[in-house]
């Protein structure tokens, strides 16, 4: 994946935390702090410390062993990931937060600098910066109040992470990584490919189906039809349905396939009305 991602240059990885109202009980956080919550989180993907240089681990002439990774990044970097989360800010709720760690590392100070003249380029946009420690206590604490987050690759890794325990399953959680304008993009659940429950029929398909909603929206442009099968999941959720990922008492425990044909019926009907 590594490979495939530095190799496309798909630098910009698109996870929303959605938490889809009649799945508010699903998250470990009240349902008040969670009913409502619609973050998108912008993680830079292909620089960082999981590609610097120098990396590797060497041993020393008194014999111990040493561990080095580099965390780097370039300004040509940090302003296309900004311009990103700036211009998708403007298609949401205006607000930016950008987060690094620049109270004690030089390439955070760098992303605070280089994400600020970016801003600049967008008034209408509101930035401010929280230390990537500070953004992780607060998506626990109080998550509604976060628009959109930029970071970079490894804070992004686990904010990113945080971020979707917001929304009840793993099964839930689609993603996107983007390239250069008019370069390549790819669209994948969060998830795995879940060996454990491989063939069994219990797989939750809805990050999977959320994902093609997102590469109709980013890739095709075609928003409509994106919100058309965003608003058939949550039809169908809202009519009780629930693979056993979610499951709940008191709703009706489907297949992976019966969950995907009950997606596509609602998209018909919703189609329709
Ligand atoms: N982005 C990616 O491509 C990605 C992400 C994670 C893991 N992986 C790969 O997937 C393989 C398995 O990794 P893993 O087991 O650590 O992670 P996983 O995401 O495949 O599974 C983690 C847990 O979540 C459950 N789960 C995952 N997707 C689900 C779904 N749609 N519905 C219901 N339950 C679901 C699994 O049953 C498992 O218990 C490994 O080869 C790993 O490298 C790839």
């Amino acid at each position: 994946m590594l490979r495939l991602r530095k190799e496309l240059e798909l630098f910009a990885n698109l996870r929303p935390a959605i938490c889809f109202e009649s799945l508010v009980e699903a998250s470990s956080l009240k349902p008040e702090l969670v009913s409502g919550l619609d973050i998108m989180i912008v993680r830079e993907l292909t620089g960082g410390i999981y590609f610097g240089e120098p990396r590797g681990i060497e041993t020393l002439p008194n014999g111990e062993r040493r561990g080095v990774n580099t965390q780097v990044y370039t300004t040509s970097e940090i302003h296309r990931i900004a311009h990103v989360a700036f211009d998708l800010a403007g298609k949401r709720d205006g607000r930016v937060t950008s987060s690094e760690k620049a109270n004690v590392m030089e390439s955070g100070l760098l992303w605070r600098e280089e994400v600020t003249k970016v801003g600049a380029e967008y008034p209408n946009i509101k930035l401010d910066h929280m230390l990537a420690d500070s953004c992780a206590m607060q998506l626990v604490r109080a998550p509604k109040q976060f628009d959109v987050i930029v970071t970079d690759n490894l804070f992004g890794d686990l904010l990113s992470d945080v971020a979707a325990m917001l929304t009840g399953s793993l099964g839930m959680l689609p993603s996107a990584a983007l390239g250069v304008k008019g370069g390549g993009a790819m669209y994948e659940p969060v998830h795995g490919s879940a060996p454990d429950i491989a063939g069994q029929g219990i797989a939750n398909p809805i990050a999977t189906i959320l994902s093609f909603a997102m590469a109709l929206r980013y890739t095709y442009d075609c928003a409509a039809e994106a919100q058309l099968i965003e608003d058939a999941v949550q039809d169908v959720l809202a009519g009780g349905l629930r693979t056993a990922d979610i499951m709940q008492p008191g709703k009706a425990k489907v297949s992976t396939s019966v969950m995907g044909d009950s997606i596509l019926r609602a998209m018909d009907r919703l189609n329709k009305d």
